[in-house]
């Protein structure tokens, strides 16, 4: 039996649940929380033989994991993996790798030094809309792909983000690469290579402008309400919110693509929407059944018609499949649990990760910096693998 412990189990951290499978030969076995409530709630749910500590160092100290997964804040994720990794356990990491370059640089080095797997929780690459626009690209129904365009309206922007640590540059860099890590990746993934120069655009717009504030001792509440509309009604936001509200960044990517991707963080309705340009054609997703039982298409338009013709030459139906993030979660934890047992990593690489995280990092210094074009850098060449 390979024993599991979480750092961070509340929240996202619940997902360590899904990795519970004593059947297959996967037990929870402990977790850290700082929360007293999310331990005293695995307790309940677990019994006496869940070990619970609010101490990560605990939790590694016990010497019984193989397993550990980081499910806390994003300023955490560098010092918790280091901490697992170095005791050469697998790690499944949230996205995004870490808030810095050189915090990835050293996740990865750690890792190679103790020959230990890390696995970035990419979970968008399992996406059913992702999974088809990729397929269809591969089958050379578009041709070359020259051009990706994201752009990505997120309804639940003030409730989950600018009411806890989000709203912080110190705990993210900044929404375009905490939030975007997930694009960045897809688009590397459809275009096949790695931004390598970047420029960003944002700021800080809507937000900033409601005056009503939760106390800095109170605790933060990210929460999903639709009833909290419109953005400037908000209640309850951070006393400190110093990332920008929407944000756009350009790409150059290493084979000659390029692509864009922007993020409002106050829109009414919530989709990413892709089109993917190429020499024959174009694909675009409408929906992106991330959530609950919404049903997605996408559309391909491989020859000229008259006038928008959208529907495209061709659309495609996209069922939603059980499970949260429209099934990609139970997916990304089968792909990592059978990464641990030796089997083919499936998603995306922790390299794939770090390279993200360098564009949306580039992209947020470009952008602070008066949008200046920035180089992003490559793999350091020594310290790891
Ligand atoms: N892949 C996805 O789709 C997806 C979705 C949501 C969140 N995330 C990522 O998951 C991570 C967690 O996000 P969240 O919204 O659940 O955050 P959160 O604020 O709810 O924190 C998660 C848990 O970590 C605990 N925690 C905080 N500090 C801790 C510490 N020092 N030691 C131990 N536990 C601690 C909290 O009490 C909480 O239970 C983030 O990195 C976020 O970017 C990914």
């Amino acid at each position: 039996m390979l024993k599991i412990g979480s750092i961070g189990a509340g929240g996202r951290g619940r997902l360590c649940k899904l990795a519970h499978r004593p059947e297959q030969g996967f037990e929870l076995a402990a977790i850290c929380d700082t929360n007293p409530q999310v331990l005293a709630d695995y307790r309940r749910e677990f019994g006496e033989r869940l070990r619970v500590t609010s101490s990560y160092r605990d939790l590694l100290e016990g010497g019984e994991l193989d397993i550990v997964f980081v499910t806390t804040p994003d300023y955490l994720h560098e010092e918790h993996a280091v901490a697992a990794l170095s005791r050469g356990k697998a790690v499944y990491l949230e996205k995004p790798m870490a808030i810095s370059i050189a915090g990835c640089d050293r996740i990865l080095a750690t890792a190679a030094r103790h020959q230990a797997k890390v696995y970035v929780g990419h979970n968008m690459r399992f996406f059913p809309v992702i999974q088809k626009m990729k397929q269809w690209i591969e089958e050379g129904r578009i041709g070359q792909v020259q051009a990706i365009w994201c752009r990505h309206f997120i309804d639940y922007g003030g409730d989950a983000y600018f009411k806890d640590w989000h709203s912080e540059q110190r705990h993210t860099t900044g929404l375009l690469l905490q939030k975007g890590a997930h694009d960045i990746d897809v688009i590397h993934y459809l275009a096949g290579a790695y931004t390598v120069r970047t420029v960003g655009m944002g700021k800080l717009s809507v937000y900033n402008q409601v005056q009503d504030r939760r106390r800095p001792e109170e605790p933060g509440n990210a929460s999903f309400v639709r009833a909290h509309w419109p953005p400037l009604a908000q209640t309850q936001l951070s006393p400190v919110i110093d990332v920008e509200d929407h944000s756009m960044m350009l790409m150059q990517l290493a084979n000659g693509v390029q692509a864009s991707y922007c993020q409002c963080h106050y829109a009414p309705d919530g989709m990413r929407n892709y089109t993917i340009i190429g020499t024959q054609g174009r694909l675009e997703n409408s929906g992106d059944a991330s959530s609950g039982s919404q049903w997605a298409t996408v559309h391909l338009w491989n020859r000229r018609c008259a006038g928008a013709c959208r529907q495209g030459t061709l659309m495609e139906a996209i069922p939603p499949i059980e499970g949260s993030h429209g099934g990609a979660d139970p997916l990304i934890i089968d792909g990592f649990l059978d990464y641990v047992r030796g089997g083919a990593q499936a998603g995306a690489t922790a390299i794939d990760a770090r390279m993200s995280v360098a564009a949306g990092y580039q992209a947020t210094v470009s952008l602070r910096q008066g949008s200046v074009p920035l180089e992003v850098p490559p793999l350091p060449t020594q310290g790891w693998g």
